[in-house]
């Protein structure tokens, strides 16, 4: 028998969940949770560096845990916790640090953007965050870590650091971190707004907490073209809205109105009416128990409490390794 992969995935707790993360992302959390050692964890150090208002920083934190459970992460079989309640990611994160160098640093796109945007608050974490997401990968030693484009850079970093320190300390600590590819076919979600894939950006994503109203609003203001036109592909934005019912509906509904269009008879306006009902069927009851979870407290309290007790037993066993290999001895 094979051993058994860690996976590994982190999320800032900024804005909220949409359904390209549901249908993308998370279906595959779901399954994933049942075939590898996984770990989810809400990155609050992380969210530190931009400065978040205190006063909304754990309502934040509250509603992607309750997204997350909401839509199918089951703690019962994953491991899913707050950063902030592993604080040896911290210790771990400034041993890693002697082993990364600030030149690399400095030359990360990430910072170099924050630099750019905000050149008021370039602050000691935002340089540091490369070695503090490597010590979240690292702390449970993850084989796989499912991640976006615009992380790669972070886990290439997080795998320099990991080479060097095995390097230099002759060991085979640390493993090679890879970014997880997917097997599966992973459902890309196209946004309302005429292109590109779902996001968090105003008008082009619907969110898992989103009431009725909101959906149905979204919805009609959706994208569209002046008709089809015979001979003529379907243009990208209508295409869109096509490709959406055909996640959300069942397929007599997208038959039905793919032969309305394809016959010039289509109204838009019915099709709009149509996916609306047909994302608020989806989207409705994960909003409920979305809600459902966040009003209680003590669900709340045990899942990130069980949590936490779990990712800290393995945090713990890495650091004392660490801290042995770096030649710190207990008297
Ligand atoms: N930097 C990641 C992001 O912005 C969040 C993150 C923090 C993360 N630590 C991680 C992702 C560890 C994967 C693994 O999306």
């Amino acid at each position: 028998m094979t051993k058994m992969k860690t996976v590994l995935s982190g999320i800032r707790p900024t804005g909220q969940l949409h359904l390209g993360n549901y249908f993308g992302a998370l279906k595959n959390f779901v399954q994933m949770q049942h075939e590898a050692r996984c770990y989810f964890f809400i990155a609050d150090y992380h969210a530190l560096t931009t400065h978040p208002d205190p006063a909304q920083l754990h309502g934040n934190i509250r509603n992607v845990l309750a997204e997350y459970l909401a839509a199918g992460l089951d703690p019962e079989v994953a491991t899913i916790y707050v950063q902030s309640d592993v604080p040896q990611t911290a210790e771990l994160s400034l041993l890693l640090g002697m082993h990364a160098y600030v030149g690399e640093l400095e030359r990360t796109v990430s910072f170099k953007e924050k630099v750019r945007k905000h050149p008021d608050n370039v602050n000691v974490g935002l340089l540091s965050y490369p070695v503090l997401q490597a010590a979240d990968i690292l702390i449970h030693r993850a084989d796989y870590v499912p991640i976006g484009k615009d992380q790669e850079q972070h886990l290439e970093i997080t795998r320099k650091i990991a080479r060097r320190f095995n390097n230099i300390y002759g060991v085979e600590f640390f493993p090679d971190s890879q970014a997880f590819e997917n097997k599966r076919e992973t459902i890309k979600v196209p946004g309302l707004d005429g292109s590109g894939k779902m996001g968090k950006s105003e008008g082009n994503g619907i969110f898992l907490a989103d009431s009725d109203e909101v959906i149905r609003k979204k919805v009609m203001r959706a994208v569209t073209d002046s008709g089809p036109v015979a001979g003529e592909p379907m243009g990208e934005a209508v295409s869109n809205i096509f490709t959406v019912l055909k996640i959300v509906s069942t397929p007599e509904v997208y038959d039905d109105f793919l032969a309305r269009y394809n016959d010039g008879t289509i109204r838009y306006g019915d099709l709009k009416k149509q996916l609306a009902e047909d994302i608020i069927s989806v989207v409705s009851p994960i909003r409920a128990r979305i809600e459902e979870i966040k009003a209680d407290d003590a669900y709340l309290h045990k899942v990130v409490t069980e949590g936490a007790g779990r990712a800290r037993a393995s945090a713990d066993a890495t650091v004392s390794r660490v801290r042995e290999i770096m030649g710190i001895k207990p008297f």
